[in-house]
């Protein structure tokens, strides 16, 4: 009953400053109801329903629209048959199949959870930036070998990683290494292809280095992945013109020093300068997102400041 799904809507709540009460109104049923579900007893739809009033949501299910999708698509990744995983937790296989359709109790769930998904954790609240109370090695957390697999497989090999670390597992011919007196905002950018992961505290200032860069011909061709963040003049003026813009659906993993993947608590884009239309399909077609269509005669007012 100590499911991490439980144990932290309570939690959930508590931090959007809901009383059971409220919470109860919005999900249109009784405050008993709320009561009773944050012990693990109610229904898998009235679960669902507080969820998404809370805007919890779970990592390492799997993935899926709905939780019961997420269910089946673990399941089938674990390669279990419904006889098999109802004999691993003492369910029914009716009982699995009617979780897998989105019903069932919260009791069964927690059940089914605490085999296939017992490391399932909460997923961070978006927020806009690494908080200040992450560790002070915020800005070196590094890009994970599977999603560079989808860069090298769209774009090709990378001839340059900028603002490179010694622990990361980015794959280049030439990396810039603070750490070895590089400096990726003064040494020169040559090559093919450059792959940019930056100190996302610092992202404008390495936005106007990579577009410098590519404007100057140093390099034909630039990938960013950074967070979603257009507020600059800037941004909108100069670099939104030539960029194109890939928004990802879901969050990264980014490892931190001891190789861990780390929650990401904001979204995030790939930003390209120079990539031809066939990398960017091949992109598209290995991560979920889309890119962004510029319709310039569609733009709004300028802002002064
Ligand atoms: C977010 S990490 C990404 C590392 C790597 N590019 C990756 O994707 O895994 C950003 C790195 O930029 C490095 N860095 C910061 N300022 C730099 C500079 N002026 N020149 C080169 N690297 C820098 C930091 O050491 C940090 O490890």
């Amino acid at each position: 009953m100590d499911h991490i799904l439980v144990k932290e809507l309570k939690e959930a709540r508590r931090s959007c400053g809901l009383s059971q009460a409220m919470l109860a109104a919005r999900i249109n049923v009784a405050p008993q109801v709320v009561k009773r579900l944050e012990v693990g007893i109610g229904s898998v739809t009235t679960l669902v329903a507080a969820k998404a009033a809370l805007d919890f949501q779970l990592n390492g299910i799997g993935p899926g629209r709905t939780l019961g999708d997420q269910i089946r698509g673990r399941r089938l990744r674990k390669g279990l048959s419904l006889e098999a995983l109802a004999r691993r937790t003492k369910l029914s296989r009716a009982t699995i199949a009617s979780l897998e359709q989105g019903n069932g109790s919260v009791r069964s769930l927690l059940r089914l959870l605490s085999v296939i998904a017992p490391n399932a954790r909460r997923r961070a609240k978006e927020r806009a930036f690494w908080g200040a109370g992450d560790k002070l090695d915020r800005d070196s957390r590094f890009t994970p070998p599977d999603f560079m697999e989808h860069i090298y497989a769209a774009f090709g090999e990378i001839d340059l990683d900028p603002c490179a670390h010694l622990l990361s597992p980015v794959i280049a011919r030439r990396h810039i290494i603070l750490s070895e007196g590089g400096d990726g905002l003064v040494d020169d950018w040559s090559g093919r292809l450059a792959f940019m992961n930056p100190p996302f505290s610092a992202l404008l200032i390495w936005l106007k280095r990579a577009f410098a860069q590519w404007q100057a011909g140093h390099v034909e061709t630039v990938v960013c992945l950074v967070p979603v963040r257009s507020d600059s003049a800037w941004f909108h003026e100069t670099l939104s013109p030539v960029a194109d813009i890939y928004l990802l659906q879901g969050r990264v993993r980014f490892l931190d020093s001891e190789g861990k993947g780390q929650p990401t608590p904001f979204s995030l884009m790939l930003l390209t300068l120079g990539a031809s239309t066939e990398q960017r399909m091949r992109f598209a077609s290995l991560v979920p997102g889309f890119w962004m269509t510029r319709a310039p005669d569609m733009a709004g007012p300028s802002m002064t400041t």
